[in-house]
């Protein structure tokens, strides 16, 4: 990877993990409840979402801290569907961020409600924050919940586990990665657009990419549960296989699923250059995505 986008994740890494940290600890809330939130919080994560927010905006814009709530809120939104997704009622998994899961620790109970706390408190961030307009509120609590809600994550996931033991059609497949992760994506592409003031045009060539963007993310997490290296991953392979997942390696074989990540990553480049946003840091994360080993 180039150095100066390691750099760039680092440390916008680091500083997305103090913010979360803080957030967490201004609550008056249960002990046990605010240590499970913060155990996944903390837990590490590559913090693509946030990243991917700000370099959105960083496309159009420089006023930086306007992106703090979303992105905070977006990585509380995914943290929380990761808590949800390893419930033994999902995917049943044990490791996740390179520590045992959240239920696993906590219990069942409580990592439940780690995952709505994060939900909702993530929603409570956005409305309370003074550098927002009313209008710039509306638009990331709309669009925010659009993406994690019954239409974006929320039915992404239950088409998931319906395509468990199933073959399903490649557009099928397309969807449910669309919805289980390309939302989220999109909402982070979107939301650093619209908050830097890009045009209505160029939001929609970038909400166009992220469809893309999300399909290559979730092919690359279906290939690194085949072939990835658990160490580096911080979560079990082969978690797929063991649940019967529909997945693209399973539906096209691991060489077809590369193939499709390339095609995939070619539209994304392309529409990325529509929305004159192509100099940007998305460029290079665009690569990162597709390329990255956990
Ligand atoms: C994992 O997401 C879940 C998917 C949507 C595939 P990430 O690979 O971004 O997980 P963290 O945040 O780095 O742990
Ligand atoms: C999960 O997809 C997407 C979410 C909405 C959490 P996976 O089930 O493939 O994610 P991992 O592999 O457990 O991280
Ligand atoms: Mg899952
Ligand atoms: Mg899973
Ligand atoms: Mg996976």
């Amino acid at each position: 990877m180039v150095d100066t986008l390691r750099q760039y994740i680092d440390s916008n890494q680091k500083m997305f993990q103090k913010l979360m940290t803080k957030y967490v600890l201004t609550l008056d809330i249960p002990e046990q409840l605010r240590k499970s939130m913060l155990y996944s919080l903390e837990a590490g994560g590559k913090r693509l979402r946030p990243v991917l927010l700000l370099a959105s905006f960083e496309a159009y814009s420089t006023e930086i801290n306007k992106t703090y709530s979303s992105a905070l809120a977006l990585e509380m939104i995914h943290t929380y569907s990761l808590i949800h997704d390893d419930l033994p009622a999902m995917d049943d998994d044990d490791f996740r961020r390179g520590l045992p899961t959240n239920h696993k620790v906590f219990g069942e109970a409580t990592a439940i409600l780690a995952g709505d706390a994060l939900l909702t408190y993530s929603f409570e961030i956005i409305a309370n924050d003074p550098l927002l307009t009313d209008k710039e509120k509306v638009y990331c609590l709309n669009q925010l919940s659009r993406a994690s809600g019954p239409s974006g994550m929320v039915g992404g996931q239950i088409l998931d586990m319906e395509a468990e033991n199933q073959t399903v059609t490649i557009e099928k497949l397309e969807k449910i990665h669309a919805l289980k992760t390309g939302e989220l994506l999109k909402f982070a592409v979107t939301a650093g657009a619209y908050l830097g003031n890009a045009t209505e045009e160029q939001i929609s060539h970038l909400r166009d990419y992220a469809y893309y963007l999300g399909l290559i993310f979730q092919v690359q997490d279906d290939i690194l549960d085949v072939i990835g290296d658990q160490e580096k991953l911080g979560k079990a392979v082969g978690s797929d296989e063991s649940n019967d997942k529909s997945t693209y390696p399973k539906l096209l074989g691991l060489d077809g699923a590369i193939e499709m990540k390339s095609y995939y990553t070619e539209k994304a480049l392309t529409l990325l250059e529509k929305a004159n946003a192509h100099t940007s840091k998305l460029l290079e994360l665009t690569n990162y995505v597709s390329e990255r080993d956990h």
